[in-house]
């Protein structure tokens, strides 16, 4: 019998987005605060003699434009042996939302067949991979995600994988994104996620930023303090992204949405990355969810969260 492997991919919310300046490879050199949430992509991975990648989502392609199958080369063709991978992808997380919906999935399968092939290979030359990938992809390597085998044979082994506990990873990320100093695991129960029905490309984004546009410098020493001791009220008012000032502009709805989760309750409402995707942080249960009720009527994309993993 195959074994499948059944790895979580989480998404990953920026608490804070920050642009210090335009380098001259293109790219923007960020200061960012990502923390991944329990809005996950599930990947099955089967050993094969090929790479074959099929979701149950028609917005993902499934040749080698799709993250998870370049993860899959990569990784294939630098520790294998002409083996392959039969990946498949259960799409939860909306596409084109500044979720990092496919560098998440790009990072469980690198994870995925190290552990199916037993590559052993380090954390930090699959981090040295995963940056090859993409900008988001080193964050979400970070983190000890739910892994599954259906192999009882398996089990032992996977609960050692899983000793742990399964936790999310919070981090300041610098440079592309790939520099990473993880924060303490902090727990935030409510959190409301809205995406509006329209896609953004992230290098269209970055492409529009102008810094003189930028009117609120987000600051990221109040934000850590907050964090540390774990004072969720605080740390809220910290949030803020500057790509909001492309997105949001681009698509006034975005602003929109922001307004609406703050009137509902939210303590702060921030948009995701290059976005569409805004959330909205909830201190009292009872605003989370009657604003989920109301956000959900006009938005079907509306996602009641929060942080991934308790160490459970
Ligand atoms: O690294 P990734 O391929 O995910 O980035 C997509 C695009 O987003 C890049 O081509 C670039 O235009 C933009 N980007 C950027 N600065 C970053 C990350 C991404 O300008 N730090």
């Amino acid at each position: 019998m195959t074994k499948t492997l059944v790895i979580e991919a989480p998404a990953k919310i920026n608490l804070m987005l920050d642009i210090k300046e335009k380098r001259s490879d293109g790219y923007h050199e960020l200061e960012t605060i990502m923390h991944q949430i329990d809005l996950v992509d599930r990947i099955y991975i089967k050993k094969d003699s090929r790479i074959s990648v099929n979701s149950n989502s028609q917005e993902i392609p499934n040749d080698s434009s799709n993250l998870a199958y370049k993860a899959a080369q990569l990784i294939l063709q630098t520790y294998g042996c002409g083996e392959g991978a039969d990946i498949f992808i259960e799409k939860n997380i909306p596409v084109g939302a500044g979720l990092a919906g496919g560098s998440t999935d790009a990072a469980a399968v690198l994870k995925g067949i190290n552990i199916l092939y037993n590559y052993d290979i380090s954390h930090e030359n699959l981090a040295h991979i995963s940056a090859r990938i993409g900008s988001d992809v080193p964050f979400c390597l970070q983190g000890n995600p739910r892994i599954m085998m259906d192999e009882a044979l398996e089990k032992e082994s996977l609960k050692a994988k899983n000793k742990n506990g399964i936790t999310g990873a919070t981090c300041v990320a610098r440079g592309r994104g790939e520099l990473l100093t993880p924060l303490q695991t902090r727990f935030m129960p409510w959190i409301l996620l809205v995406k509006p029905d329209f896609q953004l490309s992230t290098a269209e984004v970055y492409g529009k930023f102008k810094m003189e546009n930028v009117h609120i410098i987000p600051d990221l020493n109040a934000f850590i303090k907050a964090w540390e001791i774990y004072d969720i009220i605080e740390l809220s008012h910290y949030c803020e992204n500057v790509l909001e000032t492309v997105s949001a502009i681009l698509y006034p709805e975005i602003m929109q949405i922001k307004e609406n989760l703050e009137a509902l309750g939210a303590v702060k409402a921030t948009m995701s990355g290059s976005g569409p995707a805004v959330f909205g942080i909830f201190s009292q249960p009872e605003d989370a969810l009657k604003a989920q009720q109301v956000m959900k009527q006009s938005y079907s994309e509306t996602y009641l969260v929060s942080s991934y993993g308790r160490g459970d």
